[in-house]
């Protein structure tokens, strides 16, 4: 387990600590295959431990990471991150204590230039941000807050087929972690048992001289072990939460190796992306009535039954005066009838 590459002390030590969880690793063998002294070793556990995670030191033993010691780490992530579908490497997972927003320090890397497969989680966020100018509610430790940074090799102004492959990949995930199956509502919003579990916000970095995208910045909030007393009066109706999962660096390293794995698929194969039955599938407004909200401001909505998914991610609905429409873009809000 020699860990002379790159990487903090301190980071060094956490890689070892959540390879072991819940056994001892001797203090004198960190040393060992770290290549530091007892002391860096020591003045490192103390600062995770100030970061919040469970270490226990045993007399003359070592040090334990306890079983539920849940914070979101690259470290922690690697442990379930297949490195055929994210070989982008621990150096590019960025996971903070609190952040504004997930999206924001995204889009500010992708700017100067990060590159596909960037990923920036925050245990909390002080401003976190939902589609159509909403706040996303954010409190620590009980979400992964997570955004990625694309650069992929096909069309990225086909933003609708990467919104349902994100879908697609978070539902994936949490079957993986939960065994529970979760429900599409389009655009892009996962409902577990009729309550909101995760939004997605997905953002164009546009090339200001061109005019093309350079890349896109995916937002994934998923609540995780968050009780509804403890939610905003405005959401308790509708938001629901993941409960008894153990890990959300495993949520969130599942999150990375399904999307990854969609992408690639996209890349490599025709023109028709697979992942689309699945959205189709999953969806919980497909033969529903629906209210479409072309302008959320005046709050002006028309009745509609929505009857298919267009193969480029559309929703394809009726009105009640029989005019057929397909939905395309995210500025449009629904809601079940
Ligand atoms: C929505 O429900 O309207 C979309 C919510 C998206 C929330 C995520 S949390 C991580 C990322 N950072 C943000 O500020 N927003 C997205």
């Amino acid at each position: 387990m020699s860990q002379r590459t790159a990487g903090t002390a301190k980071e060094k030590t956490l890689k070892i600590l959540e390879e072991n969880r819940g056994k001892i690793v001797s203090g004198e063998k960190l040393a060992e295959d770290i290549g530091v002294s007892r002391a860096a070793i020591w003045k490192g556990i103390e600062s995770l431990r100030k970061a919040g995670y469970q270490i226990s030191a045993v007399t003359n033993k070592g040090y334990i990471l306890a079983e539920n010691s849940d914070i979101l780490s690259a470290q922690g992530m690697h442990l379930f991150i297949d490195e055929e579908r994210y070989p982008y490497g621990e150096e590019n997972i960025h996971a903070h204590r609190i952040l504004e927003s997930t999206n924001k320090t995204a889009k500010e890397k992708a700017f100067k230039g990060a590159p596909h497969g960037t990923v920036v989680l925050a245990e909390e966020q002080s401003n976190g941000r939902g589609r159509l100018g909403r706040s996303f509610f954010s409190p620590a430790k009980t979400g992964v807050y997570m955004s990625l940074v694309l650069r992929p090799a096909f069309d990225v102004s086909k933003s609708l087929l990467i919104t349902a492959a994100v879908s697609v990949a978070v539902c994936r995930a949490i079957k993986i972690v939960s065994g529970k199956e979760t429900q599409i509502k389009w655009v892009n919003d996962i409902f577990l048992d009729g309550k909101k579990i995760c939004g997605i916000l997905t953002e164009a970095i546009t090339n200001f001289e061109s005019g093309e995208i350079e890349a896109i910045v995916v937002g994934i909030g998923v609540n995780c072990n968050l009780k509804n007393e403890n939610m905003p009066e405005e959401i308790r109706e509708t938001a629901g939460s993941l409960s008894g999962l153990i890990s959300r660096n495993r949520l969130a390293a599942e999150i990375i190796n399904e999307l990854m794995g969609i992408l690639e698929d996209v890349t490599a194969g025709g023109s028709y992306p697979e992942y689309m039955d699945e959205y189709r599938r999953r969806s919980m407004v497909l033969r529903k009535s629906i209210k479409v909200y072309k302008n959320t401001v005046s709050g002006e909505f028309q009745n509609a039954k929505a009857i298919d998914i267009s193969d480029s991610g559309g929703l394809i609905v009726i009105y009640e005066d029989g005019r057929k429409d397909t939905l395309t873009t995210g500025e449009i809000s629904i809601r079940l009838a």
